[in-house]
Parts: C-alpha cells; structure tokens; sequence
C-alpha cells in the first residue's frame, strides 16, 4: 500500500470529558464495536479517586494502567483507528494537553445530567487554541438530565464553540424511545441492553415516513417533529468543512453504557474526521504525505520495573515512513539514534513493529535520550510545535533529606522532569530547586519515585509563589536590568532561560505594569516562535 494510502486509512484522536461522564464506558465501547477487546470490562478505568490520593500503591497501579491503555489501536471498516487516552484526574491535567498536540481530532463526552463541567470547559479551551476538530457525545440518555436544547445552548455559551445536532434525542431517562438521525434521516430505536452490539436502526425517508407512527407513539412521535422543526430553524446547514475548521462540533446523544448510538457515532466519525492532518514546525509546515520520516515525543514513562531502568518514549509519526533499525536524527541532541525494538500498541496489546506512518503513536525504548517534545527526523532539523509547558500552579521546593545522596536527588529530579511529571527552575543563590506543578498529586507521585526508583529521599517545602512567567525582550540590557532587580523573584529553567516566578496576581501585574518592554509568556511556545525569527 503506498504512503498516501496508509495514511487516509489512520484517524488519530482522543476521547476527553469530566471526569465520571463516561470516557472510559465509550473507550470500550468502541473497542468491543472493533472488535479489539471482547468483553466488557477488558479497559480499566485509569482514574485515581479521591480517596486515594495518598495511596502510592494506587499512584502506581494508575501508572501501570495508563501505559498498557495509554494508545489503543484498532481497524474499523477498513480504517485503522488510534484512541489515545489522557489522565482522568485534574492533576494529571498537563498529560492530557500534551496528549491532545498529539491527535487529529477529539471526542468530547457529556454527561446529560450535569452539563458542561470544570475540566470539560478547560479541555476544550486546549482544543478551541489549536482548532481541534471535535464531536460531542452527550451520554446518559437513559437517565433524566437537561432539556436537550438547554443543553446546548450551554455548550455553545462555555466551550465558545458552535454545535450542530445530527442526532436528536426521542424523550430520555425513564421513557428514552432511541434517536432521530438528521443527517442520515433514521430511527434509532433504545433498548436498554448492555451486550448486545447492534442498534435497531430503521432508514425513513422523512418525519412523515409511516414507519415512525408504528415504532413510536403518538406523543413521542409529535414532540419529535416539534423539536426537529425548532433544530431546522436554529441550527443552519451542516457543512463537514466547519466541524474540520474547529468552529462548528456536531453532536450526537446515546448511553454509552447500553452501547446506544456507539454505532452511529463511531461510523459519523470514520466519515467525516480527519486522517492524520499537516504539522507545524518551528521551521516550516510538514506534510504527513511528505516521503521522509518525521515525528515527535509527547509522553515519556518510566519502566515500573526497577530493575529495568529504561523509560518508553511515546512517538507520534508525523510524515514519512517510519522503518525499524534504521538510523534518525535526534534533532536537540544532534545524535544519529537507531530503534531495534518500536513497538505499537493495539488494544491491550503491545508489538514490536517493522514500520510505522503518519497518525499512528509508537513506543520507543530510551535510556534517557528523550525530552518531551523532542523531534526526530531523517535528518532536516525540525521542530513540531505546539507541545509548550505551561504556567505551573503550585510550587515548591525540593529539599534533600539525605546529603550523602544528592547525586541521585539530582538525577532523579532531572529525569522525572524530563518525563513532564513537573517543571524544574533552580533559583539563586544557592542553587535551590524550585519545582512547579499544576495538581498536589505530583509532589507525592516525585517524592515517592524519587525514594524507589533513585534511592534519594526528600521533602517538599511550600514556596510562595503562584504563577510562573517566562520572560525576554528585545533589548538585552533591559532584559539584564529587569533580572537584576528582581532577582529574588527570578529562577532559571532547564534550558537556562529566565522564569519570573509571582507571588500573586498583584505582583505579576505591577510587574507587567512597570517593566512595559519586558514580555511575559505564559507558556514555554514562544521559544520556539523566537528560534524562527531569529
Ligand atoms: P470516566 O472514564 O469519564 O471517568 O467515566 P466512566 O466511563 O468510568 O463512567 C462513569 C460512571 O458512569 C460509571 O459508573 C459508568 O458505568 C457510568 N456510565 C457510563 N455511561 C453511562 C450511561 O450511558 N448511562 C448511565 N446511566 N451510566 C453510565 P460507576 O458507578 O462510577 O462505575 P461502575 O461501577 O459502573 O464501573
């Protein structure tokens, strides 16, 4: 098959929610529709509850969980499909960004009963920022939840971002009758039934086809057209070239649970996502048909073995192909690399592979080579953009409880770091270890590594501050003076590049305020946007 073949066959995306809202139910769900897994219950959910924040085992179990089901890659209808999972947990939030640079297209699940939650809105802000294409599942149809057009109205109004119903819900919680399909003009009848795999779907040629009066009563029936009526007059035509632009997501409604309407969203997706879509890097576009091999890191994680201290870089390909044993440029280390084991994850599965093309998501096993966002190429220097760090929250500082081991304090923090479990900024005087996150849970999940996997024992100080900026600026001498007088305020990052580190909103503003030609970047993007201009 050749290039441009395999890479129209690949749909690469992720499936986001709140957590609770039934990402994990639809994962498996179309895991079992493709045939990839069996049974139910074949995908774990890999959410740390509550209550089990300080449980390490937990920390670990969740760790072993998310690399087997970190990419899960199944064929559909002659298609190959790449669901990449992103951490439940909030803590985790900054994987699951990452993740997202990683995709072509997103699934968003709702759950109908609560609406657009918390982590949905800042999922989305991601997705609206680099114009992800997305589809919105709204699950739970089976339960008594909002008004479908309140519904939403809610999602336009949070997400910021245009919806077009191609599926409209007949009645829900106890008297859910199925769902009108409006682009497809059929009935898809519910039965609450968690094993069986097809839905009962009837094609109709409109709302006056006589098949609906028999498979729906009177009332269904007259509120059905109602609505549809009210969806024609609100929602224009759907255009697929909106949904691929990021402005308008179509939405379909469905219990994932009973696997209704999975079918109907699983096949809308195949039709209509995008196949593995061009990249930016730094130096120009890449186009994924290009014959030449480029790709970059997005995930880094640790072997859980001890004993084995390698770590499994995850790749996604972006152009070319990609061929076992062969020799790639490490673009930042300017080192030639060859990869004797790449593996592919199918499912629960993992194997080594031959090759590889665009959309799909490889591992590679690494002995401390990798940085997240690192490019490798068949030799051009290339750098993808798009994988920024961005602002931690919380900070605190690393102190070592055991001086005779500061060495693999100093390793292990640098390693860890380098996975994207935290950002590291070291302050002066005295080389103290700032280390930023945007969730609690990472300090224990440091702390706790850091004692098994190096053998160094430490603590974390609560340090003051609450936002940390990246700072430049045109004028060398201006950049020299701002670092001077605000040198308790100031720590460097692992490239050595200057970080304002604010105590509050206040202090950040008054600086921003004062030093007008100073910028202050809220992301680590802008290092690559320099390194184009420059
Ligand atoms: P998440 O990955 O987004 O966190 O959600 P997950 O799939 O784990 O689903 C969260 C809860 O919602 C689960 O119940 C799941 O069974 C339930 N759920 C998913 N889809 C539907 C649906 O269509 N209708 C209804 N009524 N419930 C649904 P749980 O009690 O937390 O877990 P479990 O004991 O069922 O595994």
């Amino acid at each position: 098959m050749d290039l441009q073949a395999e890479i129209n066959k690949r749909k690469t995306f992720a499936i986001i929610s709140h957590p609770d809202a039934g990402k994990t139910t639809l994962t498996e769900k179309f895991l079992l529709f493709g045939g990839a897994i069996l049974t139910a219950g074949a995908v774990k959910s890999n959410k740390i509850k509550k209550t089990a924040t300080s449980d390490f085992m937990e920390i670990e179990k969740q760790r072993g969980i998310s690399v087997a089901t970190s990419v899960m890659g199944f064929e559909y209808k002659g298609r190959k499909i790449n669901i990449l999972d992103t951490p439940g947990h909030k803590d985790f939030a900054e994987d699951t960004y990452r993740t997202l640079t990683a995709v072509d297209s997103v699934i968003l699940v709702i759950d109908c009963v609560k609406g657009v939650e918390e982590q949905t809105e800042k999922l989305m802000g991601v997705c609206r920022m680099r114009n992800i294409p997305v589809i919105i599942f709204i699950n739970k149809m089976d339960r008594e939840g909002k008004d479908p057009f309140d519904l939403l109205d809610e999602v336009e109004a949070k997400l910021n971002i245009k919806v077009h119903p191609l599926s409209w819900p007949i009645s829900q919680g106890q008297t859910f009758q199925g769902v009108y399909n409006l682009y497809h003009k059929s009935l898809n009848l519910f039965t609450s039934n968690k094993t069986k795999l097809s839905d009962d779907i009837f094609s109709v040629a409109d709302l006056n086809d006589p098949i609906l009066a028999q498979k729906l009563k009177e009332e269904y029936l007259n509120k059905l057209k109602e609505d549809v009526e009210l969806v024609d007059g609100v929602y224009s035509r759907f255009d697929v070239k909106n949904y691929l632009d990021g402005s308008t997501a179509p939405v379909f409604f469905g219990s994932a649970i009973n696997n209704f309407g999975i079918q109907e969203l699983l096949d809308t997706f195949i039709e209509f996502a995008p196949p593995p879509i061009d990249r930016e890097a730094t130096e120009r576009m890449v186009q994924a048909t290009e014959p030449k091999f480029s790709g970059f890191v997005f995930k880094i994680h640790a072997n859980l073995d001890p004993n084995h201290r390698d770590r499994i870089a995850f790749l996604r390909i972006c152009s070319g192909r990609f061929e076992r044993n062969k020799f790639y440029q490490h673009t930042r280390l300017n080192k030639q690399l060859r990869f004797t084991s790449p593996t592919s994850f199918m499912a629960n599965e993992k194997n080594i592979i031959e090759e590889a093309y665009p959309g799909d998501v490889i591992g590679l096993y690494d002995s401390g080579n990798f940085k997240i966002g690192d490019t490798i190429t068949e030799g051009e220097t290339l750098h993808f953009r798009g994988i920024p760090s961005f602002s931690p929250e919380i900070f605190k500082e690393l102190v070592n409880k055991d001086p005779l081991k500061s060495k693999q304090l100093d390793k292990g923090i640098n390693q860890l770091t380098d996975e994207g479990v935290a950002q590291l900024f070291t302050q002066q005087p005295g080389n103290r270890k700032i280390v930023g996150t945007v969730g609690d849970l990472q300090f224990e999940v440091l702390q706790f590594r850091l004692q098994h996997e190096y053998g160094a024992s430490c603590e974390f100080r609560m340090a003051p501050f609450t936002k940390a900026c990246w700072v430049t600026c045109d004028d060398p001498a201006k950049l020299a003076t701002f670092l001077e007088q605000k040198e308790r305020s100031i720590a460097y990052d692992k490239d050595g590049d200057p970080v304002f580190l604010a105590d509050s909103d206040w202090a950040l503003n008054m600086a921003m305020e004062y030093f007008g030609d100073i910028k202050f970047h809220f992301t680590s993007e802008h290092k690559t946007a320099t390194e184009q201009t420059a």
